[in-house]
């Protein structure tokens, strides 16, 4: 470990974040009484340019009066290079109440947007005496956005997530693909005149993944579009989680319990972390700093990655 320890992550359960327009207030109640953990309520790219002012109105009255529990709400505000996100800061932070938790903010070219926002956030909330800090979540979703990826996330105190737009993402790069997210057709390697596909968005998460984890925040994987192939979705998720993310959104409710699925460490997971805690305490007692569990190697690394699992599983439980 290097002499700068890493920061842990914000202590709360990410596994799916549910989208829907905030210019369709049918969605809100039932946002609410799913079973996702975060609620973005959108005013970018899913309303449309004539709804915009409307939707900031549905989105504020619905932060003010639906019961929410203890989800993490989260409001999608529109981008730094629109003319529409400076009203959506000022009038949610002056007109909706504590019970918001965060803003997301799209589209993150470079650590000053964050930057931007961070002023304006926290001007408001000195003028209005608000006592619960927003905190903010980013998407990366630009070519500018991935090469500028870890100094966004140390851009502020207030950051607690980032998530992958592929989408966009893929727009800005110029890929060949008008997929959001999973296996694309055309990225396969060739062997024998057998095709094996692989995975296009696999060095942007991993970029996002390490970012996050250098400056405590909760890595998550953005949109899948196909809502019909949940076998798509799923895969792509435990992909995810096996770079480190932490959670993945959901544009339809379908996908909620596919994403709580993958991102809760199975019973299986957690009790062979346990027996690993186990082994490795019992080589510890001996004066040894590696033993054989089930035949492999474990070690005092080993007892970090457990640790890893049994941590999430037992944050989920408090949570739930
Ligand atoms: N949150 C909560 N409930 C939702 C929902 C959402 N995002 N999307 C759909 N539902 C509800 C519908 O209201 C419907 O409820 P009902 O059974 O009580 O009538 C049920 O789930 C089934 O919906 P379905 O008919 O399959 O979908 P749809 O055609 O109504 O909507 C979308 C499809 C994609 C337009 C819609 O899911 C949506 O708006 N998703 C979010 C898009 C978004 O926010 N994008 C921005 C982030 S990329
Ligand atoms: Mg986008």
């Amino acid at each position: 470990m290097s002499f700068r320890i890493q920061p842990t992550a914000p202590a709360r359960p990410n596994r799916c974040q549910l989208f829907g327009p905030g210019s369709n207030t049918k969605l809100f109640a039932k946002m609410a009484a799913s079973a996702a953990d975060v609620i973005n309520l959108d005013l970018e790219d899913s309303v449309a340019p004539t709804d915009k002012d409307q939707a900031r109105a549905n989105v504020i009255e619905a932060i003010n009066t639906v019961d929410w529990g203890r989800k993490t709400l989260s409001v999608r505000i529109n981008g730094l290079d629109t003319p529409w996100w400076y009203r959506d800061v000022v009038d949610i932070l002056e007109q909706a109440g504590d019970r918001l938790d965060q803003i997301m903010i799209p589209k993150v070219g470079c650590a000053e947007d964050v930057y931007a926002v961070d002023a304006l956030v926290t001007a408001i909330e000195r003028a209005k005496g608000r006592d619960r800090p927003i905190s903010f979540e980013v998407i990366i979703e630009s070519a500018a956005g991935i090469a500028h990826v870890e100094a966004i996330a140390a851009a502020s105190p207030r950051l607690q997530a980032m998530s992958l737009g592929a989408a966009d993402f893929a727009a800005s790069m110029g890929m060949q693909t008008t997929g959001i997210g999973g296996t694309q057709e055309n990225y396969y390697m060739l062997r024998d005149g057998v095709q094996h596909w692989s995975d296009p968005w696999h060095w942007a998460q991993t970029a996002i993944v390490a970012a996050c984890r250098t400056h405590g925040v909760l890595p998550v994987d953005g949109p899948f579009g196909d809502f019909s192939d949940d076998a798509g979705y799923i895969a792509q998720a435990k992909r995810s989680a096996t770079l480190g993310m932490v959670g993945k959104w959901a544009i339809h409710p379908k996908q909620i319990a596919l994403a709580n699925e993958v991102f809760t460490p199975s019973d299986a997971a957690v009790a062979e972390a346990r027996e690993i805690l186990a082994a490795m305490e019992e080589a510890k007692a001996s004066g040894a700093g590696a033993t054989v569990y089930k035949g492999r190697l474990v070690d005092i690394a080993s007892i970090k990655q457990a640790e890893v699992v049994v941590a999430q599983s037992e944050l989920i439980a408090q949570a739930g």
